[in-house]
């Protein structure tokens, strides 16, 4: 994608610092457009007719700090009248905000027991990132050692503090924010209280010659955000197109021809493809409660072949008739029917193991880190995944007979860069000829990864 980065022209911030986010990611290109005050609309103008695929508006963080509000509210409304596709604040949230005596931008009307007794110095700071209309909350850090709340000590007020800020996210209507920032003191019940929010703060990136930013935002990503900045920008990128339904007529014919092959799915997997999933399933261990994400037929929890009843599997799928085929066989509590890069936003309940074959090569590149970084949140015990090398041959095979939406992404490179978040480990990782295509005859190989959590 061409990206376009929206910025002050230089001479007119007070903070000449530049966030990088064009360096932590090679998948796209990232080319700046600086705006200056006295011509806001001419130069919006010239950027929006470059028709660039998507814009970053960062003017906020120059204008909004330094008694120009009024400046950033013009431009972002300005940007919206121009229905460019962008991520930034939205003008609603930048009206809503004023700025506190340390700086701090909050809202003016936030329903806190501000006048509460806080503690002073036992401060947390929790940032949400918004995926599709859900805020996903990151792990809360200590605001002034910058040391993140780790789960295993103290998992009650965690989750007490990632509440009080999803609730608050809610209350404040703070959608369209992107990523949010909320301050978080403890009143004399020692119960967390809100002090402060900042939408979309700046210090989320690290700045030029500040590579080891390590503002809270900055560390809540890099503990707490499967694959860190690279697959936070994919996933904002990815998130922000879910939202507008613009890949989302591929996922739904994807899911209509496998409506269609749902009867007669085992059949005609029968053989390899069948030898070598009960390879992956049969190999590592499943206790406990299993996603099984584009489950099929629910082939993972029978070649699985669990005696013991010591797995229970729930399914995710994008074809309806997949669910039925499934739920038939009576192995799994429920299957959920829509595209995994939605349901894995709003699905909340952790699970101890994640399982998904032979289906993220139907995602494109920021969807599948948008799927990785949620698994890897909701997995506590173990991930495993195959990733199928398809060919140009099998892609073109499929677009001159009129099935371009059934043509699939190798994602071999994109998994390696996406890299072993913090707390797991790559247990294992191997490579075998996974299946025929039954329509272009093509031999795909795959590869399975399989990551363990790292016990604490
Ligand atoms: C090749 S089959 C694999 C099924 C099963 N995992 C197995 O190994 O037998 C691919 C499955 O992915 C599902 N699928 C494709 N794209 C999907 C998406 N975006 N979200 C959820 N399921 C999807 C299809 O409906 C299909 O059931």
């Amino acid at each position: 994608m061409r990206i376009c980065l929206l910025r002050a022209a230089p001479g007119q911030e007070d903070d000449p610092r530049y966030s990088d986010i064009e360096l932590f990611t090679d998948r796209h290109t990232f080319e700046q457009r600086f705006i200056s005050r006295d011509t806001i609309k001419q130069d919006l103008n010239f950027a929006a007719a470059e028709s660039f695929d998507l814009y970053f508006n960062f003017l906020h963080w120059t204008w909004y700090g330094s008694d120009n509000k009024e400046v950033a509210i013009l431009a972002a409304k300005y940007i919206e009248y121009l229905a460019i596709p962008v991520i930034g604040l939205p003008s609603r949230v930048l009206e809503k905000y004023g700025l506190d005596e340390d700086g701090r931008l909050v809202i003016g009307d936030l329903n806190t027991a501000q006048e509460e007794d806080v503690t002073a110095g036992d401060e947390y700071s929790c940032t949400i990132i918004e995926l599709d209309n859900t805020p996903i909350p990151l792990c809360p850090v200590f605001a002034h050692t910058e040391i993140p709340l780790k789960s295993t000590s103290s998992p009650v007020f965690l989750n007490a503090i990632q509440k009080l800020t999803e609730d608050a996210f809610y209350a404040n209507d703070l959608h369209g924010t992107f990523w949010c920032t909320f301050l978080v003191c403890l009143n004399k019940d020692s119960k967390p209280t809100l002090t402060g929010i900042t939408p979309m703060p700046k210090t989320i990136f690290p700045f030029a010659g500040d590579g080891k930013n390590s503002a809270a935002e900055a560390c809540a990503v890099r503990q707490s955000f499967p694959g860190s900045y690279r697959s936070l920008i994919h996933s904002l990128i990815a998130s922000y197109f879910l939202k507008r339904n613009r890949n989302i007529e591929v996922s739904r014919q994807v899911g209509q021809e496998f409506d269609t092959v749902a009867s007669k799915y085992d059949t005609v997997t029968a053989g390899i493809y069948h030898e070598g999933l009960k390879g992956i399933v049969q190999k590592y261990n499943f206790d406990g409660v299993v996603l099984d994400i584009a489950c099929g037929t629910g082939l993972v929890a029978r070649l699985h072949g669990d005696t013991h009843n010591r797995s229970r599997f729930i399914g995710m799928d994008i074809s309806l008739q997949m669910k039925t085929e499934c739920l038939r066989h009576g192995l799994y509590s429920n299957v959920l029917v829509g595209p995994m890069q939605r349901l894995l936003i709003v699905q909340r309940d952790t699970v101890h193991h994640v399982i998904c074959i032979g289906a993220f090569l139907f995602l494109e590149s920021n969807e599948l880190s948008l799927v990785l970084s949620r698994i890897f949140q909701l997995a506590t015990a173990s991930v495993t995944f195959t990733i199928d090398e398809i060919p140009d041959s099998y892609n073109k095979a499929q677009t001159e007979r009129g099935r371009g939406h059934m043509a699939g992404f190798n994602h071999l490179d994109e998994v390696e860069r996406f890299g072993i978040p913090v707390g797991w480990k790559l247990a294992d990782r191997w490579r075998f000829l996974g299946w025929t295509s039954p329509t272009t005859g093509s031999e795909i190989y795959s590869n399975v990864f399989r990551f363990e959590a790292l016990q604490e």
